[in-house]
């Protein structure tokens, strides 16, 4: 089947967990997918799950925190697809380290993945959003970027600090790129993904109980919400912070 005219989504961070859940659940909605990650062949693995699905992709090994590299990939997307119609902000690393540990190159390493990794794809986007007359940006924030990590989390303070960078930089672009591109992000509480596996282990039993709705999440949990920022029609939201916790940060 021709993917001519079909909606572009690219999605960062795409080789595994959280990432690999939204592409997927993209390429059931009828998007052509950009896979954007580092790991070369879990990405070609989504890549293929994308194909299992009828939708064409293209896998892209770039280190999102190269800002010439999104510029470079984000044009090389327009002009193959001929348009961008969603961002999702997915990739990061997390930062176990507290203070007293934390060195320089691990702190400049999160922000420059974490928040200018975001930035830089942000604006790679934005023109071909702007000319093409909409868009829609998803950036995938934490629940820890408002509350500080818990114990289980598998990330400490500077995660956390990256994570409200980007619910800054949300909220200041959605502004800038109204009323054309739409810039939403959604905050992830306890998902079980491969990164998480360990830290939550010791907290498998008491964690489910801190969580209203009874289980730590999945990525299809926020596969789904993601989604839905994608593709409902209208979408009478701009700015706005999702979390996706079971309840768990309730206020
Ligand atoms: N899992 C959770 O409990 C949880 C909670 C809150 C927020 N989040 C957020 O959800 C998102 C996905 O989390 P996950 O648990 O699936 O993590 P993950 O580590 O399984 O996936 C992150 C992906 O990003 C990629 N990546 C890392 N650095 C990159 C770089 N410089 N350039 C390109 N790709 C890079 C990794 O290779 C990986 O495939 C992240 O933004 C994370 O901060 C997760």
């Amino acid at each position: 089947m021709s993917d001519a005219g079909r909606k572009v989504a690219i999605v960062t961070g795409a080789a595994r967990g959280i990432g690999r859940a939204i592409a997927l659940a993209l390429a059931e909605k009828g998007f052509a997918l950009a896979l954007v990650d580092m790991l070369e062949d879990p990405l070609r693995r989504t890549a293929e799950e994308v194909a299992s699905r009828g939708m064409e992709s293209w896998a892209i090994v770039a280190d999102v925190s190269d800002y010439a590299a999104a510029h470079r990939h984000a044009a090389a997307i327009a002009a193959r697809w001929g348009r961008i119609d969603v961002l999702v902000n997915n990739a990061a690393v997390l930062q176990p380290k507290r203070i007293l540990e934390i060195t320089e190159a691990e702190w400049d390493l999160g922000v420059a993945v974490n928040l200018k990794g975001t930035f830089n794809w942000c604006q790679a986007v934005a023109p071909a959003m702007l000319e093409g007359g909409a868009g829609r940006i998803i950036n995938i924030s934490s629940v820890s970027a408002n509350s500080g990590p818990s114990e289980h989390a598998a990330s400490r303070f500077a995660y956390s600090a990256t994570k409200a960078g980007v619910l800054g930089l949300t909220r200041g672009l959605a502004r800038e790129l109204a009323p054309k591109i739409s810039v939403n992000a959604v905050c992830p509480g306890p998902i079980l993904t491969e990164r998480t596996a360990a830290s939550f282990a010791p907290h498998m039993e008491r964690l489910p109980r801190q969580i209203p709705l009874g289980r730590v999440g999945t990525p299809e949990d926020i596969a789904v919400v993601v989604a839905f920022l994608a593709t409902a029609e209208p979408l009478f939201m701009t700015g706005e912070i999702i979390d996706i916790d079971g309840g768990a940060n309730i206020n």
